[in-house]
């Protein structure tokens, strides 16, 4: 993922720039960059983040038309030459770009027989050559967008600059997120809301394969067909894209304590007056269906590996779930009737924007739980439930996660009008609060201890399984220190070989049903002399244990 803001005619172009890349830091921060019109295409970039931006960058720039990006490198290492805005081979036009193009070195191959030369690895630079290549026969950028855009496989969210153009931003976009915010005097773009929503509350989602420009007074959008399209206007709430830190040191921290309150959120809106609040077509459809399909990526995949369990548990229907990216290249849905629920915080992710394609063309019914509302998969499913769970700013998902395991259990729990769930889910939140009250030194030293290993394995059977799994994709992402998750069962066919002296080995014991097997695996790593954290619930717990989950 990458980062895109831009604007025309705002007062501070160079804060809105740079804050507005703070603010979408979470998509990536390999490398940054800004570029504007002052007298034709000006480009500051480098590797680093957006702070390192700000000390690059001039103090006074003149322009009425910005363009900035924070990168997360996919084709080209992170380097300034691979870092955006990308600048065509005659200096006519420069763009940002969010997305990846698949045919990217057929075009290239194209461009270099049309005379342009590369000077970065990206697919990127390809999309700036192509827009002048076009441009230049023309002289016309609307025409020149209309040719690129028949010509890109692939994603892409651009905002792009032509130095014949002062007073314009152009855009265009496929898959990956687009957002226009309506100002007075002023417009603005970005990959989402965030960076915006101090400027003004008016916003307008750009569709696939639709293209366009904002000047100071002017939006306009074309869609597929390059027809003029009327664009409906929708009002976004300030507070939830707040990123106001509240004395935290970083988000992840605020997030992990905004857990509980995320939880009772989730409770009131979806459980009031004595009842379950989901829509009556929704569960009569989900009722109906034979089979159910969940799909997500990294974290919301962990979530559909609970959620799946508990709608078995339930309503004893059959489920799959799949990683979203596997399951685009190779869809598979068993039964008569099966109906697909799709996972996503952000409800932009491209591998399960991919799957809808699918979904579509073979009529899936379908559900998307996510915490976006407005984003591509919210407004392109058949039914859409929210998570109510406030921005998630940080790149490592936290309460999203809780969010979505605690909606998938009240809906698997509404399918069978089943209310002892509301009492779990309570008794969660006197979990969680009781872990911020009452284990932050004792999380603290067990860090200290970590920190400087190499190798961090987790243990869990069924349930515990899937949370071993999101706790080692958390413990890699944030700490670069390799970890696996390892079923319990699984120990002894293989994995057991990399227990040596002193392993830091993770257990999870929660289900009574596992209990006594995990003890076993205790003995088992502890042979090899791993250094064995149990994390265990009270009735669960013994005296060598290392945390106890009042529950
Ligand atoms: O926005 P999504 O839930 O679709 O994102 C999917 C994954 O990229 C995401 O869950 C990722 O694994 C987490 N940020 C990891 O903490």
């Amino acid at each position: 993922m990458c980062g895109i803001v831009g604007a025309v005619g705002v007062k501070s172009p160079r804060q809105y720039a740079l804050d507005g890349l703070k603010m979408l830091e979470y998509r990536g921060y390999d490398s940054a960059g800004v570029g504007f019109l002052s007298d034709g295409i000006k480009i500051y970039k480098d590797v680093g983040s957006p702070a390192h931006l700000d000390e690059i960058l001039p103090k006074d720039i003149n322009t009425d038309v910005i363009i900035s990006h924070t990168r997360l490198a996919t084709h080209g290492v992170p380097s300034k030459d691979n870092s955006h805005p990308h600048l065509s081979m005659n200096k006519k036009i420069s763009l940002v770009h969010n997305g990846l193009i698949d045919n990217f070195v057929e075009l290239r191959n194209f461009l270099i027989s049309k005379g342009y030369k590369f000077y970065s690895q990206t697919d990127t630079e390809i999309i700036a050559n192509m827009l002048e290549y076009y441009y230049l026969q023309s002289k016309d950028m609307l025409k020149a967008l209309e040719e690129t855009k028949n010509q890109l496989d692939g994603s892409y969210a651009c905002a792009i600059i032509n130095e014949d153009y002062p007073d314009t931003l152009f855009m265009m976009r496929k898959t990956s997120p687009l957002l226009v915010g309506k100002g007075k005097g002023f417009n603005l773009i970005a990959s989402d809301a965030s960076p915006m929503v101090s400027y003004t509350n008016e916003f307008i989602e750009l569709d696939d394969y639709e293209h366009g420009y904002i000047t100071k007074t002017d939006i306009k959008v074309f869609d597929k067909d390059n027809k003029l399209v009327d664009k409906k206007v929708t009002i976004k709430d300030m507070e939830t894209f707040s990123h106001d830190l509240k004395g935290y040191p970083h988000y992840m921290l605020k997030e992990i304590e905004e857990i509980d309150t995320v939880i009772k959120k989730l409770i009131t809106a979806y459980y009031h007056d004595n009842k379950y609040q989901f829509d009556e077509d929704l569960l009569n459809d989900l009722k109906s269906s034979d089979h159910i399909i969940f799909l997500g990526c990294g974290t919301s995949y962990h979530a559909s590996l609970v959620g799946g369990r508990l709608f078995e548990n339930f309503n004893n229907i059959s489920t799959t779930k799949y990683i979203a990216s596997e399951w685009a290249f190779h869809p598979t849905f068993p039964g008569a009737k099966p109906f697909v629920i799709l996972i996503s915080q952000s409800g932009e992710t491209a591998d399960l924007i991919h799957c809808l394609d699918t979904i579509k063309k073979h009529n899936l019914n379908n559900l998307i739980i996510t915490n976006t509302g407005g984003s591509t998969l919210d407004r392109n499913c058949r039914y859409s439930l929210l998570l109510h769970a406030g921005i998630e700013v940080s790149v490592a998902s936290t309460k999203a996660y809780v969010a979505q395991v605690t909606l998938l259990a009240l809906l698997a729990a509404s399918l069978q009008n089943d209310a002892s769930v509301i009492d779990d889910l309570k008794h969660c939140v006197t979990v969680v609060e009781d872990i911020q009250k009452n284990y932050k030194p004792m999380i603290q030293k067990v860090a200290s201890e970590l920190k400087d290993k190499t190798n961090i394995f987790y243990l869990g059977r069924s349930y515990d399984y899937f949370l071993s799994l999101e706790a080692s994709l958390k413990l890699k992402e944030i700490s670069y220190i390799h970890s696996e998750a390892i079923p319990g069962g699984e120990l002894k066919h293989g994995p057991i070989a990399l227990i040596e002296q002193d392993t830091p080995t993770i257990v999870f014991i929660t289900d009574p049903e596992t209990a006594a097997s995990m003890r076993g695996n205790i003995e088992e790593v502890k042979t090899r002399g791993a250094k064995v954290y149990t994390i265990a619930t009270k009735k669960l717990f013994r005296p060598e244990d290392t945390m106890m989950l009042e529950y």
